[in-house]
């Protein structure tokens, strides 16, 4: 049955031919009741959260607590990103490995075709041009999402650079990626729209990484719906690194300056919800007089090397996606300051004077909407545990909010990587810091990372899953592949006579005998920074065990913290037996991704074993 052509309205100044005809055939495929392109204006981000208001979508905050912001609560089956439902469409499975879900792409095309098929009846089209990374930058790559949130759109402009400069930057011919987004609740004539549009039983996030295509069913929220981020800064831009030699990590980039004004640029990959954003907006503690960090991106950083070999960094993003409960003037005042103004909570609970709070922001107050839009109070949360906020309550908010923002973070040639951090969470066994010996072992360490499940991914809580390089959920092929390209980027940049960046894991985490995390955490860790930089300048002493080099107490700076030597060897101890135990589990780390698997890992498991 033949559908009715859709006006796609296309803007006079734009010519380039496949991408008009994309709109015009998803245009027709979705039989959207309306496109508009979005130019990424001021005014008309003002006019859609204005659309949102009177839909009830969003509710403005009161302008003189919050000015310019606003809250969207989800509905409640669409909190998070659905990593069971995400699916790597590579021509064959073994490419996509055992750590995503696959299926044939013909068949996934078959099953997505129908339930895109009329699926923005009633609903405006918005196109929505971006550019992950500085407009132009040799490091940056463009995408073109097609959604029929307008929620979308504008947490897009905050997310990205977003709107007519990137269609000047594409030109007639530019490559882009596709991002199909509908949140797959087509609206029938006459009938009333709900606040979150959302479809409760059915849900895809789909990549096709030979098309290098991705198509989102069913979601409007995050990760699920945000396509620049997760779908195409890391599973699709993962398959464009392995082709093209460069790296798409989840990681922060963050600048560290000395007194004496010597900077340098350290990239870090931690785990959903294990403090990134902290740590990408660290606040410098007593005793650090003259340190400043700065902030490049907080999540996650395409880097690629340049003439001379050396690992160039961009922040894809232009905003930050946060995990708003924890986050106070405590654990990141930073943080908390980019959110004065401007920005999109969403999930979080209202107060009776019209702003925003959420579990372990400051004191509680007396009364509130909770993110169900459910009276909220103390009492009733001390009874039932009932949460204002969803732990995985979010705030949309641009990067030049941030009052840490480092010079660099716009600059098209990116900033050059001096190290590089892996951080797990882990109660036990893993110490506060080691340096890897060299490029495999600092590739062993990352591939082995365990962490405890948050909020964001499925399953239950405080269990350890391995999350390789923290890339588990965004690794766009096999993840054995994943830790060859690695390997194969070390030796290819050593052979051209570069220095490598150093390799680090941390662990923040770790609990003494009373069940209590021992290292304080936020801005102290400002103080293994610090021993990382001396050990960069090869001024820094440790002492060498199997799994790396750690410092002493003796070796980090202690000024401004009274921190005693037990409790350093609380959180720097190794144990045999939990190595062992240890070991034991990267082994079967190591059978389900035996397909692929590099030897030079096993032979790093080997000598670490040897030296138990
Ligand atoms: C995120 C995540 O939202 O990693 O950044 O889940
Ligand atoms: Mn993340």
């Amino acid at each position: 049955m033949s559908t009715p052509t859709i006006a796609i309205n296309a803007p006079a100044h734009v010519h380039h031919t496949r991408l008009l005809a994309w709109v015009q055939d998803m245009a027709n495929l979705t039989q959207a009741a309306h496109v508009h392109w979005c130019d990424g204006s001021q005014a008309e981000y003002d006019l859609l959260c204005e659309q949102m208001v009177a839909s009830g979508t969003m509710k403005r905050l009161n302008p003189s607590k919050r000015p310019n912001s606003f809250l969207a609560c989800s509905d409640p089956s669409d909190v998070a990103r659905v990593e069971d439902r995400t699916f790597i469409c590579s021509d064959k499975k073994e490419d996509a490995g055992p750590t995503n879900n696959w299926m044939e792409p013909a068949d996934m095309r078959a099953t997505l075709n129908p339930l895109f098929a009329g699926s923005m009846v009633g609903r405006t089209l918005y196109v929505v041009p971006f550019s992950m990374g500085p407009l132009g930058s040799p490091i940056a790559h463009i995408g073109v999402e097609l959604s029929d949130s307008a929620y979308v759109a504008v947490n897009m402009r905050l997310m990205t650079r977003m709107g007519t400069a990137v269609l000047d930057v594409l030109g007639d011919d530019g490559a882009f990626v596709p991002c199909m987004h509908t949140v797959g609740a087509p609206l029938a004539a006459g009938q009333t729209d709900v606040p979150w549009p959302c479809n409760p039983t059915t849900k895809y996030i789909v990549h096709f990484p030979k098309t290098r295509e991705i198509w989102s069913y069913g979601s409007g929220y995050g990760g699920n719906a945000l396509l620049g981020k997760k779908c195409f800064a890391l599973r699709i831009a993962s398959t464009m690194g392995q082709a093209q030699g460069w790296l798409a990590e989840h990681m922060l980039i963050l600048g560290v300056t000395n007194p004496q004004g010597k900077k340098y640029h350290v990239a870090a990959a931690f785990p959903s919800a294990c403090g990134k954003t902290n740590f990408a907006m660290l606040i410098p503690p007593t005793g650090f007089e003259g340190w400043k960090v700065t902030t490049i991106g907080d999540d996650i950083a395409w880097i690629k090397p340049d003439e001379q070999g050396r690992l160039r960094a961009i922040n894809p993003e232009a905003g930050y996606f946060g995990v708003a409960p924890g986050t106070n003037m405590q654990t990141n005042p930073n943080c908390m300051k980019s959110l004065d103004r401007d920005a999109i909570f969403t999930n979080v609970a209202l107060t009776d004077d019209g702003d925003v709070w959420w579990e372990g922001m400051g004191p509680a107050p007396a009364h509130a909407i909770d993110w169900q839009g459910r009276d909220w109070t103390p009492a009733v949360a001390a009874e039932t545990g009932a949460k204002a906020a969803h732990p995985n309550a979010r705030f949309t908010v641009a990067a030049t909010n941030n009052p840490a923002l480092d010079e660099a973070w716009d600059d098209p040639q990116g900033v050059a990587i001096d190290a590089f951090i892996f951080g797990g969470r882990r109660s036990t066994t893993v110490p506060l810091v080691t340096e890897a010996r060299n490029w495999t072992e600092g590739v062993y360490m990352a591939a082995t990372m365990g962490s405890e499940t948050t909020a964001a991914a499925f399953g239950a809580q405080g269990v350890v899953r391995r999350d390789p390089f923290a890339m588990l959920p965004f690794a766009g092929y096999n993840m054995s592949d994943y830790f060859q390209h690695w390997l194969n980027m070390g030796e290819r940049l050593s052979n051209t006579g570069a220095t490598l960046p150093k390799i680090f894991t941390t662990n923040w985490f770790r609990k003494g005998e009373d069940g209590k995390f021992v290292w304080p955490g936020f801005g102290e860790n400002m103080r293994v920074l610090k021993w990382m930089i001396d050990r960069i300048e090869g001024n820094g002493n440790g002492v060498e065990h199997m799994a790396g080099v750690t410092p002493t107490y003796a070796d980090l700076h202690w000024d401004g913290l009274d921190f005693s030597a037990a409790q350093f060897d609380a959180v720097t101890s190794i144990d045999s037996q939990s190595w062992r135990d240890e070991l034991a589990l990267h082994q079967e780390l190591f059978d389900k991704l035996s397909h692929n698997l590099p030897p030079a890992l096993v032979d790093t498991k080997a000598s670490w074993s040897a030296k138990l």
